[in-house]
Formats: structure tokens, sequence, C-alpha cells
């Protein structure tokens, strides 16, 4: 099964691409899958048909979910939640905060991530496409190696803690109160599918995201960090969608401003992002509903070839610690060499080699450290920082 995440700021038009995409597998002859795992769900409404929790047929292979994010947290966490929710309130910790405490951010995304999982362990289908890829809390959550045992052995002492200060008339109100070991049970079973997640994320052959941007200034800057974020994670990013292009005939002078900002925006999608594929969308007369309207969105994007596949093999950046130096690496291939010339503005780094230029979206570990040291080595440019 190949997994297709699209992500980008929003309303720039992920889930219509994302539907679009789907679609065109399926019709490919795909049994192909598309969930949307945003609160604000809007797949229904661009596929013009009732979705819920669990997939429904939508239009010959394709069939299509509406996750509910809070459901999925009930069935795998509820109880444990509610155990040290209890616990929190006993403390005198009031009910609103103790039940958002006794859950870490980005667990509710991860959880419905968990799906995932469960399709690819099931085989049902070959292509999975989600429509809004995990943010930067349920990232960090499924990156943190360790996460399972610090929480544990916290959500535990906790647990303990509490235990031995509450008043035992306390005590009884907690409801159908769950063991130690239970509770340990369920975390380590909970991590134990979160890392399996994070390894099928990370595995590029089986999982590829998608980045959707509209040629302006501020979507361009938000996809330049997604971008940065998703390859700090390990993620790998395939493709760049530049949608809303004002058509070629479109000649209204009221549209000649827009038409040459977003010349320069599409030009710096391009230089900035190269060597990834970047598929530029028209904007379309009128909005995208509907399998029809998706379906021809698809082929102007697509052609008939097939979408699933990797559209990318490389990966251009890469950050990784090498002994004690935070290091980031840039693929730097066919740059014939030169002086390599640094410069970090803010959470933002220049890098000239010669006449290649490049300019990134620092993580925010790094804003605070300066470049200290480069090389070319191989087909990478390997840049070392420290702290300023
Ligand atoms: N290329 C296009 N031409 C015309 N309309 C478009 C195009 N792409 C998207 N739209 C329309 O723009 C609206 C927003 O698109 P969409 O819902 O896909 O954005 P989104 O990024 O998923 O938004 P959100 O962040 O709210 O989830 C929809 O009405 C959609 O039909
Ligand atoms: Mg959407």
């Amino acid at each position: 099964m190949r997994t297709i995440l699209f992500t980008g700021k929003g309303g720039v038009g992920k889930t219509t691409l994302a539907a679009a995409t789907a679609l065109r597998s399926a019709s490919l002859g795909h049994r192909a899958l598309i969930i949307s795992t945003d609160i604000a769900h809007s797949l229904a409404d661009a596929l013009d048909t009732p979705l819920g929790n669990e997939p429904r047929p939508v239009n010959g292979l394709l069939e299509a979910a509406e996750l509910d994010t809070g459901e999925e947290l009930e069935r795998y966490w509820g109880d444990v939640k509610r155990r040290i929710a209890s616990l929190l309130r006993q403390e005198g910790i009031d009910a609103i905060a103790a039940g958002e405490l006794a859950v870490l951010p980005g667990l509710d995304e991860v959880l419905a991530l968990v799906r995932i999982m469960r399709y690819h362990d099931e085989g049902r289908y070959d292509t999975l496409v989600i429509d809004s890829a995990p943010t930067g809390a349920a990232m960090r959550l499924l990156s943190a190696p360790d996460l399972s045992r610090w929480y544990t052995g916290r959500m535990l002492g906790l647990s303990r803690g509490l235990a031995r200060i509450a008043l035992p008339s306390i005590r009884s109100l907690v409801k159908a109160p769950i063991g130690e070991d239970a509770i340990r049970e369920r975390i380590t079973a909970l991590f134990d599918q979160v890392e399996r997640l994070r390894q099928l994320l990370s595995d590029h052959a089986a999982t590829s995201v998608r980045l959707v941007m509209n040629p302006d200034h501020l979507s361009l800057q938000e996809t330049q960090r997604a971008y940065t974020y998703m390859n700090l994670f390990g993620l790998a990013v395939d493709a760049l969608f530049v949608n809303r292009v004002l058509p070629d005939d479109v000649q209204d002078p009221f549209f000649e401003t827009w038409k040459a900002s977003q010349a320069e925006h599409r030009q710096l999608a391009h230089e900035l992002f190269a060597p990834l594929p970047v598929f530029e969308v028209p904007l379309m007369r009128r909005e995208v509903v509907g399998v029809e309207a998706l379906d021809a969105l698809a082929s102007s994007i697509y052609g008939q070839s097939d979408p699933a596949p990797p559209l990318a093999e490389e990966q251009p950046l890469r950050f990784y610690v090498e002994g004690e130096r935070y290091m980031l690496a840039l693929r730097v291939t066919g740059v014939p060499g030169g002086t390599v010339t640094l410069e970090r503005r803010g959470d933002e780094l220049r890098v000239r080699l010669g006449r290649f230029r490049r300019t990134l979206a620092l993580p925010q570990y790094l804003s605070g450290m300066d470049p200290t040291w480069a090389q070319v080595e191989g087909e990478y440019l390997k840049i070392a920082f420290e702290q300023a």
C-alpha cells in the first residue's frame, strides 16, 4: 500500500488535490481510500457525498472516510485518560485542565494516523491518501524514540504519588480505577503502534508527502517551513503543487498585478524546491466539487499517469547529529564547486556555492545556532551548526 499525505497552509487546496489524486488512482484500477484527519472536515463537501468515520464507497474503486479523531482517542486512550484526569482533579487541578493535561499534545492526531497501520496490515487498499499530514505536535510525538518509556514513567509516577496523598474518600470517587499494570500495558501497546507508524511514514518507498501552496508570499513561506519539518522528521516530500495559477487567457487588467505576483512566486517555488517536481494547477472556472470536476482537475495534473508511485527518489535535505555537532546536508548534485557562503537571518539560511543559491527555512532547534563549517562531500553540501 502506498500512502500519500497532503499538507499545506489553510485553504490552499489540500482537500481538493488529495481527492483528485485518490480518484485518479482509483480510476486506474487501484483500490484507493482517502481519509481526512482534519477536525474541520470538508472532504465530504469536496466529494459531494456524505462520509463517516469508517470508509464508504464513493465512486468505482474509491472509498472515503472523515476520521473522528475524538472517537479514535477515546478508543485507544479513553480509560487511561480518565484515570489520569481523575488523579489530577484530586490534586485540585480543575476538570477541564485535568482532561487536557491527560492527553499529550498531538496524541489525537497520532491516534488517527494509527489507522494507517490498520489499513496497511489488512491489505485492503493499494493507495491511501491522507488529507492533512500530521502537524508539528504530532510529528514530535511520533519521532521521539524514548517517549514511550518517559511517558509511562511520568504517568505512573504521577498516579502513584497522587494515589498516596489522595484522601480515601476521594479515592472511592474514582470510578472503576484502572491499575498500574493496565496503564503500563496500554501505554506500551500504544507506543508500539506509534513506533511502527513512524517507521512506515519514514519509509520512502511506502509513504510520500505532497505539499500544496498557492503562488503567493505567505503560502510560499509556510511551505518552506513545512518542507524543512518534513525533512527533519525523515518524511519524503516527493512533489509540490502550486495551485490556483491564473490561466493565461485571463486578460482582464484587474488581474494584471495578481498575474505578475503569481509569476514571481511560481518562479521562486521552482528555484527554492528544485529538484522537487513542481505541478502547477490552474485556477478553475468554479469551485472543484464532485467527482466529475475532481476528475477533470486530476487529468490536468497527472494526465493519464499513475499518481501513486513516488514522484521523486532522492532526499535533497537531511538533518542529523554528528558527534556534538548539529548537521544539515543539502544535495548539490551537478553543481560545479566554488566558494561556500552561508548567511543566517533569523530562521533562514542563505546558502551559496559558486553560482548555486538556496534559501532554507531552519528548524527551531537550529535557529539560535550559527553555521560554523561547510564542505562538499560527495553529492551533498554538509553544514555544521554550533551555539552562537
Ligand atoms: N484549482 C482550483 N480552482 C478553483 N477552485 C479551487 C481550486 N483548488 C481549490 N479550489 C476551491 O477552493 C476551496 C478550498 O479548497 P480546499 O478545501 O481543497 O482547501 P484546503 O487546503 O483543504 O482548505 P482547509 O485548510 O480549510 O482544509 C474549495 O472550494 C475548492 O473547491
Ligand atoms: Mg481541507
